[in-house]
């Protein structure tokens, strides 16, 4: 097996995780050579001969084959990930945002210099998907992907729906616990699962899609009405982020939606993640695990590093086409929002229920996926849009 000297970027929670697993754990014949960190006034649990604040000493070493980049900001990460690629080291990153937003360039510098770029833990945390699809899962048996793949709002709906604890609370409780983005926003507004969307798309159909064209809401909008409203009947609230596939075109979307409970992913809850793949022979398969946290994240990444021992990398088999998501067909949704600030019930292709209290009101029915997209929902903060899933 090929012996692995790693230069690590980052050092916070999945950074150190990785670091106890590799030294106290693993028989992977594998070293860590050096850690840079940003910080060196910072107190770590490590020997202070391994850090570096200097890129280039991890970069411009011939002796370090792999790098593993775990740092926060995503423009630095694209920054080191393209000069090591370009000097021949293979990279492992778990950095969604800069995979989601860089993908072609990546691909292209990995092929171009004969590397690995691997990159499992940037999706649904220690749940194998990428190899799965890369491997396993035909381009043309393949239907559709969906499922929670963001740990933070799933653990914040779950305490919400489940232990009526409020929204700000479970939040934070999301944070303490390692699961949240050091900036909250992009878990709640679903771009972190936008992000996961759009790279799962390329692994499963060889679709190249911008994360920026995901049909996309959060979960913080969701209120008191709504979560009532699932209550009496019978449905629980995921975030669920969803692509299929066919002759037509490729679909994808992020979106709160209402869950028959007790249907599979009615069931995955806290920072639990869950992935239904759907193919033409074998139906519908589940995928189920931790999406976040330290752990679970390091995992993923030590699967990375241990298939680097053997020149694994990505082939993308299926393609690398460029796609807008297609915008026809119809949903059903429940929107709620202020009595006082009624929506455009025009909106709706049908309505089968309306309900109104002397405060909110509420709207189930069908939509054009287009007046969706032509529509300001999205954008507004007192509009709840929930899909209603069959
Ligand atoms: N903030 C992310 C989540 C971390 O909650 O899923 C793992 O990608």
């Amino acid at each position: 097996m090929k012996k692995l000297r790693i230069g690590l970027f980052g050092f916070g929670v999945v950074g150190e995780g990785i670091y106890r697993v590799l030294t106290e754990k693993s028989n992977l014949n594998c070293e860590i050579a050096r850690v840079c960190i940003k910080n060196p006034e910072k107190k770590r649990n490590a020997p202070a001969h391994l850090f570096t604040t200097d890129h280039a000493s991890i970069l411009d070493d011939a002796s370090i084959n792999v790098v593993v980049e775990l740092i926060d900001d995503s423009d630095a990460a694209f920054q080191l990930v393209k000069r090591a690629l370009t000097s021949g080291k293979a990279v492992v990153s778990a950095n969604k945002k800069m995979i989601a937003e860089h993908h072609a360039e990546l691909i292209a510098l990995q092929e171009k210099h004969q590397t690995s770029f691997l990159y499992e833990a940037s999706v649904c945390g220690s749940i194998p998907i990428l190899r799965n699809l890369e491997e396993y899962f035909d381009n043309d048996l393949l239907q559709h992907v969906t499922g929670i793949v963001n740990g933070s709002t799933n653990y914040i709906l779950t305490q919400m729906c489940q232990q009526d604890v409020p929204f700000d609370e479970s939040l934070k409780a999301a944070q303490q616990n390692g699961f949240a983005e050091s900036n909250p926003t992009l878990d709640v507004e679903g771009i972190d699962a936008a992000y996961k969307l759009s790279i799962i798309c390329l692994h499963a159909f060889g679709k190249l899609v911008n994360a920026d064209s995901i049909l996309r809401k959060g979960i913080g909008s969701i209120k008191p009405i709504d979560l009532k409203f699932a209550k009496e009947k019978g449905l629980a609230i995921k975030l669920i982020a969803s692509t299929h596939n066919n002759e037509e075109g490729l679909s994808a979307s992020v979106l709160p939606t209402f869950i028959t409970e007790g249907k599979t992913l009615s069931r995955v809850d806290n920072e639990y993640n869950g992935l239904l793949i759907g193919s033409t022979l074998a139906d519908e398969q589940f995928l189920y695990g931790k999406g976040a946290g330290r752990y679970p994240t390091s995992s993923a990444v030590l699967s990375d590093i241990s298939a680097l021992r053997y020149d694994y990398k990505y082939e993308f088999r299926k393609g690398q086409q460029r796609t807008q998501p297609r915008t026809d067909g119809f949903g059903r949704f429940y929107v709620s929002f202020q009595k006082n600030e009624p929506i455009d019930l025009g909106l709706f292709d049908t309505i089968e229920e309306q309900y109104t209290n002397h405060e909110m009101a509420y709207v189930v029915g069908t939509i054009r996926f287009s007046e969706l997209y032509a529509s300001d929902v999205w954008q507004q903060q007192d509009v709840s849009l929930i899909a209603i899933s069959e």
